[in-house]
């Protein structure tokens, strides 16, 4: 069984959560895109895993890959493996691979991705972590691959020959050179920690498919921060939409079975881009203070609004789910009317679909439904049915307006807290 996981919003829905939930009943979980970028945050009984790079299977027995179309900072990657094990949890080679072809993100391109975000007028608000300049080594073909930091030799041959190009593009940016050649030799320590953990991600996915192993691919960001189809230039710098899974992990898309959607029941945004139903004021802020709706990454606060059907119907188009989970439910406790967005007013006329562009997102003004609310706190509610009837009204509504089941509902950051449906 091969089952690919998207956030079907702007991040941050709460994959890493699901993927914890679902886990345990995949013999391997892979990362397919994005780099430290994302968050992730997995809560089991007390103890809390905020994870940028290792799968959210970590707390499972399942074997984790990251695949080649992840970019990766050596730095964070050992740092996250340090932080689980001083957690007791052994990220053997055993437990984790990593693909050879895995881009590196290079100290420059961090500094390449702050300088450029000084200068933009118009900011994107990335995390600052180098993900879109080592994408953009990778489509040049001027990347560092895990295969070249590992290798010893080869390793010092290739930043001489890549060091002046990216020297002169940091001055160009206005910044100092001396990032480029300043740490190489960390690097090719670095290189020797994670050389063990080398692997062909591709060819191990499909052997386990081959013998009936079951794998789920994690996705990173959500839909609409897709770098092609998302809400351009207000996007990350790669594909996080469901197809992507098969191109970047080399799995053919005959082999999918399930793609599961993960939706927040209302919606956030971190970093500047256009948020139709963005509130200013009290509701917004009853959301981020009640959702906790701060970045994994970044810390910022996160943008928050009612639940956007336009996008989410966007989202179930380019992904094509089979399943949703709908996540962090319990955050409308209490708020009552709750507001749906059905559609916006654009231009004097009233549109079901997102238009094409950002710009005009931005202006579209959106038009709501309201639904009652319920003043019980969910929390610790045991089975869907339990659920106040206005709670499951809400669901059933998600539900129609996607046009997909909803097979999971969660009703709390833990583990624990997550109904199935039936
Ligand atoms: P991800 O990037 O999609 O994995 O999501 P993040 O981990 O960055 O953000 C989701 C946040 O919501 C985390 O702090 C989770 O612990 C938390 N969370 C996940 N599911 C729920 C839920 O159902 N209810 C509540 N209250 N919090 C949740
Ligand atoms: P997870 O996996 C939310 C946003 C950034 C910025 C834009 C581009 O936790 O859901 P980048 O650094 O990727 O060049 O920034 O994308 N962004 C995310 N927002 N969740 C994420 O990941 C994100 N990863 C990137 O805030 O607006
Ligand atoms: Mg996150």
């Amino acid at each position: 069984m091969f089952t690919i996981i998207t956030g079907a919003q702007f991040g941050d829905e709460g994959k890493g959560k699901i993927v914890d939930v679902l886990g345990k009943d995949y013999d391997l979980v892979v990362r397919f895109q994005g780099g430290n970028n994302a968050g992730h945050t997995v809560i089991v009984g007390d103890d809390t895993y905020k994870l940028h790079l290792i799968p959210s299977g970590v707390l499972t027995d399942s074997r984790l890959l990251i695949g080649p179309g992840v970019v990766v900072d050596p730095i964070v990657l050992i740092q996250e493996i340090e932080m689980l094990r001083s957690a007791g949890i052994e990220i053997t080679p055993e437990k984790l691979g990593i693909d050879a072809k895995a881009s590196i993100i290079m100290p420059y391109h961090i500094e390449m991705d702050k300088l450029r975000e000084q200068r933009r007028t118009k900011k994107i608000g990335t995390t600052a972590r180098g993900i879109g300049f080592a994408y953009i080594d990778k489509i040049s073909r001027d990347e560092v691959r895990l295969a070249d930091l590992a290798n010893r030799d080869a390793f010092p041959r290739l930043m001489d020959e890549l060091a002046p190009q990216k020297e002169r593009a940091i001055i160009d940016l206005g910044g100092d050179p001396g990032v480029v050649r300043g740490s190489i030799s960390d690097y090719t320590g670095y290189g020797a920690t994670l050389e063990p953990y080398i692997t062909d991600v591709s060819h191990e996915l499909n052997r386990a498919l081959d013998s009936g192993r079951d794998v789920l691919a994690e996705g990173a960001q959500g839909a609409h921060l897709d770098i092609i189809h998302g809400t351009q230039k207000y996007v990350t710098s790669s594909s996080t939409v469901a197809g992507s899974a098969c191109t970047y992990l080399g799995v053919g898309p005959t082999r999918v079975d399930h793609v599961i959607g993960i939706v927040k029941a209302y919606i956030t945004r971190v970093g500047e881009g256009p948020l139709p139903t963005e509130d200013h004021g009290e509701i917004g802020e009853t959301l981020r203070k009640a959702g906790a709706e701060f970045g994994t990454t970044t810390g910022r606060p996160r943008r928050c609004g009612w639940f956007d059907a336009p996008l989410a119907r966007k989202s179930v188009e380019l992904n094509a789910y089979t399943s949703i989970a709908l996540t962090k439910l319990d955050v409308l406790d209490g708020l009552d009317p709750i507001s749906i967005c059905t559609g916006y007013e654009l231009d004097g006329k009233l549109i079901e679909h997102p238009p094409i562009l950002s710009s005009d997102l931005a202006r579209c003004v959106p038009v709501y439904e309201t639904m009652d609310g319920w003043c019980e706190d969910i929390t610790s509610v045991d089975a869907f049915s339990d659920l106040p009837a206005a709670a499951k009204d809400y669901v059933h509504r998600i539900e129609e307006i996607l046009g997909v089941g909803i097979g999971i509902v969660s009703i709390g950051p833990k583990r624990s807290q997550v109904l199935f449906v039936e």
